[in-house]
């Protein structure tokens, strides 16, 4: 297992993340100053920024990084910006990244706005850069991750969740956003439908493995590192695959018991002891390993890509997105 940080894996793009990094800042640019305001306060945030570090690796392996690469790099940011100010909204979230979220320091209706603002930004990027092939993949990723998240709604409510039911959830949610990046820098880069596709497929899959690592660190994770309190999905009722993999492996009477917790999520207590459940049941181990058999084929779907700077980069990216404490 490697132990390489982001910054590794940025190595072989360093000038072209530069320069996607000033991109980035001046298309949020507004002449209305609530608007700069807050702008500025999300790039102070500093997130991770995988999502255009895949559009500018998938395009440097499928044939080089052209102009239209950093249109589509900013344009997922954008709108992974985007979501993430409208979900702390809906999920009435205090903190993101270390930070008070924007709804906390500047109010929901702000924030909804601003969500709506930074979406489309991204998406008049695509339409002055003429990338209609970009705003045909990221429409229909809008509606598939609004999409998933209405469906995560309805199953918190009801408590009813199964496997293949979680995985449809963190494809829509989450995988299909990676998926359109790795296709996105494909497009961007060459003609060859072949290398479109196979880029979507390995974005898929490292999208997948990523969520799990996403819900493995609500239960495994560390405040300090994540920037936002552990067990926050079981407050909201979230369930995801530790945790159902966990009940699958009781009696249905201690199954129940749990699912009572699960209703009682505002309890601190509750949600210990529903960590200790899942602890105890392995639904973390296996979470692991379930991440772990989505990086594997994401690594092998890079077998038709000669080897390169680039490929080792991503190769070494599947490897961080299930290590990663973060
Ligand atoms: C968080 O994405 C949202 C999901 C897990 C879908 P990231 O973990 O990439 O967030 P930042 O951009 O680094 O903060
Ligand atoms: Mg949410
Ligand atoms: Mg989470």
């Amino acid at each position: 297992m490697t132990n390489k940080s982001l910054k590794d894996i940025s190595l072989p793009i360093q000038t072209e993340l530069e320069k996607f990094e000033e991109l980035f800042k001046r298309s949020m640019k507004s002449d209305v100053k609530l608007v700069d305001l807050i702008a500025r306060y999300i790039i102070r945030q500093k997130g991770k920024k995988i999502r255009p570090l895949l559009v500018l690796l998938a395009a440097k392996v499928a044939g080089g990084i052209t102009e239209r690469t950093y249109r589509g790099a900013i344009l997922v940011e954008l709108l992974h910006t985007a979501t993430l100010v409208h979900d702390d909204v809906v999920d009435n979230a205090d903190k993101r990244r270390g930070f008070w979220s924007i709804n906390k320091v500047f109010k929901n209706k702000v924030a909804v706005l601003m969500g709506d603002y930074l979406l489309s930004r991204g998406l008049l990027i695509a339409v002055e850069g003429k990338d209609y092939d970009f705003l045909e993949v990221i429409t229909n990723t809008v509606k598939r991750m609004s999409e998933g998240e209405l469906l995560q709604i309805r199953k918190t409510r009801k408590l009813d969740i199964d496997e293949p039911t979680y995985f449809r959830i963190i494809s829509d949610k989450t995988a299909s956003l990676l998926e359109t990046c790795c296709k996105i820098g494909a497009l961007s880069a060459s003609s060859d439908n072949r290398y479109h596709e196979t880029m979507r497929e390995f974005g898929e899959k490292i999208g997948i493995a990523f969520q799990i690592r996403d819900d493995i660190l609500d239960y495994d994770g560390n405040t300090s590192t994540t920037g936002k309190p552990i067990g926050g999905d079981i407050k909201e009722k979230k369930i995801t695959l530790p945790l159902i993999y966990s009940l699958n492996q009781v009696s249905k009477n201690e199954a129940s018991e749990i699912r009572r917790l699960i209703k009682d999520g505002e309890k601190k207590e509750s949600v210990k002891e529903i960590i200790n459940f899942v602890r105890k049941n392995n639904g973390i181990n296996y979470a692991n390993e379930t991440a772990l058999s989505y990086s594997a084929k994401a690594k092998e779907l890079l077998d038709i890509f000669p080897d390169s700077p680039g490929k080792l980069a991503l190769q070494t990216l599947v490897d961080f997105v299930i290590d990663r404490k973060n």
